[in-house]
């Protein structure tokens, strides 16, 4: 087995317990594609990160050896290509279900935040332009009250109107499909001109990239606050810091970006904007949770089982 990034311990247990032999990566760099393509053949299964482009050159070179499943190490899994793999006859997994609770609690962070001008104020504080308690500075929007408008809505969407609706907000969702569930908006115009914070949470795929743009923003309140903990693409980045520029938009809590680990440095200066480096499952017990259900299912391809975790493209 290859693991590509450096993993907690504990997630491996997994592969050992199997008695797999694992080549681990403790360095915690990026492997090139090149050097995906010239290890992928020497090993019967990968545990990769998000970070990696398993694509088609990676899995051709890995299916022509012993390469048989790749599991990413997160939910999302646009960084593999899926049906590459599922030609090639190679297995992928992803992580769901262990990291919803985790993403939800950071994507309300960035509602709480953006809302609140927290990363404003705290630079402010931090560097030395405090001038004392004022009745007007620092201004943000209640939270309480408000409308939450979450895009997609699977588990960790779900997660987050359930923290809306605890802190009292009027919670809206939208999907392609209906969902059933009260608070559904088929229209994404609708929800963006109705909600007071819009949250995304739907994967990077052909139909979601660049899905918010300038036109979406516009139909936004120019009081309400976009989050983004799903990826970067997602959005158009330019174009968000374009209406926190104009006023377009109150303020923005983003956790991805497009070009990761770079980073437009036009964001840095943009008005009210809330910005962390992608952190949305970093919490010790859940980095845990994902390694091991990663490691899990290599193991159960590798066995002949089919885990729960299959990406089926
Ligand atoms: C995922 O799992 O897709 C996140 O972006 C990383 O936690």
């Amino acid at each position: 087995m290859l693991v590509t990034r450096a993993l907690p311990d504990e997630a491996l247990e997994p592969l050992a317990a199997a008695g797999h032999e694992v080549v681990r990566c403790t360095g915690d760099a990026p492997f090139s594609g090149d050097e995906l393509a010239g290890l992928a053949p020497g090993f019967d299964g990968m545990v990769c990160v998000l970070t990696d482009r398993i694509d088609e050159r990676v899995l051709e070179a890995g299916a022509a050896g012993r390469l048989r499943v790749v599991a990413n190490a997160a939910v999302g899994y646009d960084n593999v290509d899926v049906p590459a793999a599922a030609r090639l006859g190679v297995a992928v997994c992803n992580t769901p279900g262990v990291l919803d609770d985790t993403t939800a609690d950071l994507a309300f962070l960035l509602v709480l935040a953006a809302m609140r001008r927290a990363s404003d104020a705290e630079a402010d504080l931090r560097a030395g332009r405090w001038a004392g308690w004022s009745f007007t500075d620092h201004l943000g929007r209640d939270v309480h009250g408000a409308t939450l408008g979450l895009v997609g809505f699977g588990r960790i969407g779900r997660a987050v109107a359930r923290r809306g609706a605890g802190f009292g907000m009027t919670v809206l969702h939208h999907t392609r499909h209906p969902t059933g569930v009260p608070g559904y908006v088929a229209r994404l115009d609708q929800l963006l001109g109705q909600a007071d914070a819009v949250s995304l949470h739907v994967p990077l795929t052909g139909s979601t990239r660049g899905l918010i743009g300038r036109r979406e923003l516009d139909l936004m309140k120019p009081t309400a606050v976009l989050v983004n903990t799903s990826r970067g693409e997602v959005v158009d980045e330019a174009a968000v810091i374009d209406a926190l520029h104009r006023g377009a938009i109150f303020g923005a809590g983003i956790d991805v970006f497009a070009h990761e680990p770079a980073f437009d440095p036009r964001w840095a200066t943009a008005p009210h904007a809330v910005l962390l480096p992608h952190i949305g499952s970093a919490t010790i017990e859940t980095r845990v949770r994902m390694g091991r259900l990663a490691c899990q299912g290599v193991c159960d391809v590798l066995a002949g089982r089919t885990p729960p975790n299959l990406v089926r493209g």
